[in-house]
């Protein structure tokens, strides 16, 4: 196991009504006059917006508003955030959805006081050292964004999507989980917020790292969790403990715990970035389709661990280590399709992939090698696509 140190301070607020606790966290906080930021139409329809703006109003908190962030977010909001946020001098930011609407709320953040270009912390080029501080009310388990501390824009210029990572700077101060909230959510963006998570917690699995069994056993116990609260949510959207156990499930994958003690991997996420972002389509959904491949590939260098997935998340007793991770991928699959995902480009919408451009959007965005269980370079993530066809 390797050294490690692991902060996570945000304040998780779990359950029904937690909404409502929001205006409370936000003035024992001192903040003073907050920007509250939301998704296309879902916050509006389903009234919460109206029940947010309300309990502000009834703390005498003034707020002020930023609407319309787009799924696979992009820097032209995060741009119009900034220049609002300033001019109304707002102090915190409230972020009503999914992860597109708090990555962008997020990139406003540590925007609003930088004096550079706020794309100078995605492309490497600056540190985040200051940040406006960041209330969630979660709407969709998927991202994990209400409990990392990190953000993922896409530059609309080159549509290059970038992700942002910060130890503790960009971590919300508290996120509202109100599983209720969830019942609306259709079944493809459930189903790929499923995906998210799944695939969040097996970055950190697949792992170059030895010894980390508590680790590994944290990653076997969510996952098995999810797999078996899947089919409830999808089958019925209203089971408020099924959705309760999503949900939380999406904030533990992500948090960090399962990455605790070992290098993580990450390739799937590069690689799914570059679909997102030439192809605009939903994240989860996306690693339903690369993640198996990828499987696939690292399975033929190095199967031991894909094989322990395959024994111990679902259940395969096939005692040939090839054998048992091939199984495994299959298994993953067919519970992909179960749930109503893509597992191929093609079933995903994307007829004629163009793997040439992809490849070389994705080293030239990564570097030359991705990937902590595997390094892969441009031959070996042309052959993953290829394989995701
Ligand atoms: O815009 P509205 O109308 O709100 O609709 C949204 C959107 O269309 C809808 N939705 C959300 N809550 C709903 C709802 N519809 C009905 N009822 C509700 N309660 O769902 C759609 C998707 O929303 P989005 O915020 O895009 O979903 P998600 O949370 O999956 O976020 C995806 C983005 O997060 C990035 C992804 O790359 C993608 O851009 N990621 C961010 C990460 C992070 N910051 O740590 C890590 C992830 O790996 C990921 O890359
Ligand atoms: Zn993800």
């Amino acid at each position: 196991m390797n050294n490690f140190t692991f902060c996570t301070p945000t304040r998780y607020v779990f359950g029904k009504g937690t909404e409502e606790k929001a205006a409370e966290l936000a003035k024992a906080a001192g903040w003073q006059r907050i920007m509250l930021v939301y998704g296309g139409q879902s916050a509006i329809r389903s009234g919460l917006l109206d029940r947010v703006k309300k309990s502000l109003d009834a703390a005498g908190l003034p707020h002020i508003e930023l609407g319309g962030v787009k799924p696979n977010p992009t820097d032209d909001k995060v741009y119009e955030g900034i220049e609002l946020g300033r001019k109304e001098n707002v102090d915190a930011i409230i972020a009503v959805g999914g992860g597109s609407v708090i990555d962008t709320a997020k990139a406003i953040a540590c925007g609003i006081p930088y004096s550079g270009d706020f794309w100078d912390f995605y492309c490497g080029k600056a540190t985040v050292s200051e940040a406006l501080p960041l209330g969630v009310i979660l709407t969709i388990p998927a991202a994990g964004s209400e409990g990392s501390g990190n953000s993922v824009i896409t530059k609309l210029d080159g549509l290059r999507k970038l992700s942002l990572r910060t130890d503790t700077e960009l971590r919300p101060k508290f996120a509202c989980l109100n599983p209720e909230l969830t019942f609306t959510l259709p079944p493809y963006q459930t189903a790929s917020g499923i995906a998210d998570m799944m695939v969040h917690i097996m970055e950190r699995y697949f792992s170059p790292t030895e010894q980390v069994e508590v680790t590994d056993r944290l990653c076997e116990g969510l996952l098995k969790a999810i797999i078996e609260e899947a089919p409830k949510v999808i089958a019925e959207p209203e089971n408020y403990d099924a959705r309760a156990n999503i949900m939380w499930s999406g904030t533990l994958a992500h948090n960090g715990i399962c990455g605790c003690g070992r290098q993580e991997d990450w390739a799937s996420h590069f690689i799914e970035h570059e679909l997102s972002a030439l192809y605009n389509v939903t994240h989860g959904a996306g690693l339903a389709v690369i993640t198996p491949a990828w499987m696939t590939y690292v399975a033929e260098i190095k199967a031991a661990k894909v094989a322990q997935f395959a024994r111990r998340v679902f259940d395969v007793t096939e005692s040939d280590e090839m054998k048992a991770a091939t199984e495994g991928i299959s298994r993953l699959r067919d519970f992909f399709r179960s749930i109503g995902l893509p597992v191929t480009m093609k079933e995903l919408g994307i007829e004629n992939p163009d793997i040439e451009l992809l490849v070389k959007k994705l080293h030239e965005n990564k570097g030359p090698k991705i990937g902590g269980y595997i390094q892969l370079d441009a031959t070996a993530t042309e052959a993953i696509f290829k394989l995701a066809i």
